[in-house]
């Protein structure tokens, strides 16, 4: 059996697979990223991590490595520019390193723009011609498939979404230096940020209680909003909000047959869908209204899918259906 090596790279986790054709997992292996470490500590994760799902390959016949990291990144040099959530990271020839040290083909690609593969090919995304996948967690990313194929720009830089001025004139900072960027103001890492705030200035919430000394997650939110938790829900509404305005954008730049959301937030979705709806009602034109936001169905897996997939189908052919 074919098989492809995987890495999802993140500013808060490194995951490893191996992944079959069909976009099975066969072995799995995860770790805190040293995101702090720079290049070298989080490159000897990586092989460490290869090595441990390697023991599980059996006999599956590995094709390759596909690796989705946090961006700005070039697919087609295999180079990781400078991204705001890996701390010492600049112009990081990753994909050659790794062919080096393991040996076999390896190709790069933005973290969303995996995961977007594998949602388009695998998961919510399947049988499409345009979506956009947009995924929450600690920063937010977006791959874009456009007339059928993955969209990628000048140097693969397309779809740094996260990134676009959201509310100008917001102080909020982003974790690339400029203030008032999506990611700014509806990341997991904002909205964790902003219920904490509240959460400490003294709201007598079930947030507080939940949350004990530590910060408030998007779980925490969650579980008080299902109590009906005023805070919790006004968090949830402000969230909504934010999501829906740069969503409507999304609908009047691609036209997307579906807009996909994944990460951490993305698992909050069903409590904001009516906010959500209600402010692409309110900002999107009519012909934009009735595209669905929908959740991603792969899942944390959907970056390691995606990522394998490019080792069988390049980075743009839709998986021929079976
Ligand atoms: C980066 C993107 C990435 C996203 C999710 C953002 O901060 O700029 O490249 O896709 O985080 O990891
Ligand atoms: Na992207
Ligand atoms: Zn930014």
């Amino acid at each position: 059996m074919h098989c492809a090596l995987a890495i999802d790279l993140g500013g808060t986790e490194l995951r490893a697979a191996i992944v079959d054709r069909n976009g099975q997992l066969i072995a799995f292996a995860a770790t805190p990223t040293d995101a702090r470490g720079g290049p070298n500590a989080v490159i000897a994760q990586i092989v460490s991590l290869v090595d441990q799902v390697r023991v599980e390959a059996g006999s599956c016949s590995i094709m390759g490595l596909g690796i989705g990291s946090a961006g700005p990144l070039d697919p087609l040099t295999g180079t990781v520019i400078a991204p705001p959530t890996l701390h010492g990271w600049r112009d990081v020839p990753l994909a050659a390193i790794l062919r080096d040290r393991l040996a076999m083909p390896v190709l790069l690609e933005n973290d969303a723009n995996t995961a977007a593969l594998g949602e388009w090919r695998f998961g919510a995304g399947r049988g499409t011609q345009s979506m956009a996948f947009v995924t929450v967690s600690t920063g937010i990313g977006g791959g874009i498939i456009a007339d059928g194929k993955l969209l990628h720009g000048r140097r693969g830089l397309a779809a740094e979404i996260g990134h676009m001025t959201i509310a100008a004139d917001s102080d909020e900072l982003c974790a690339c230096g400029a203030r008032g960027c999506w990611e700014a103001m509806a990341s997991g890492t904002a909205l964790s940020r902003d219920a904490t705030r509240l959460a400490a200035s003294g709201e007598a919430s079930l947030l507080k209680k939940l949350a004990g000394s530590g910060p408030v997650t998007g779980h925490h939110i969650a579980q008080a909003a299902h109590e009906s938790d005023k805070i919790a829900l006004s968090l949830l509404a402000d969230e909504a909000r934010w999501l829906g305005i740069g969503l409507a954008n999304l609908l009047h730049l691609y036209s997307p047959e579906r807009l996909i959301i994944g990460g951490g937030v993305g698992n909050l979705l069903e409590l904001m869908h009516e906010g959500i709806e209600r402010v692409i009602n309110e900002r999107a034109m009519s012909a934009y209204r009735d595209v669905p936001v929908i959740a991603a169905e792969l899942g944390r897996n959907a970056g390691l899918i995606g990522a394998a997939s490019m080792i069988f189908n390049g980075q743009h052919k839709p998986e021929p259906e079976a």
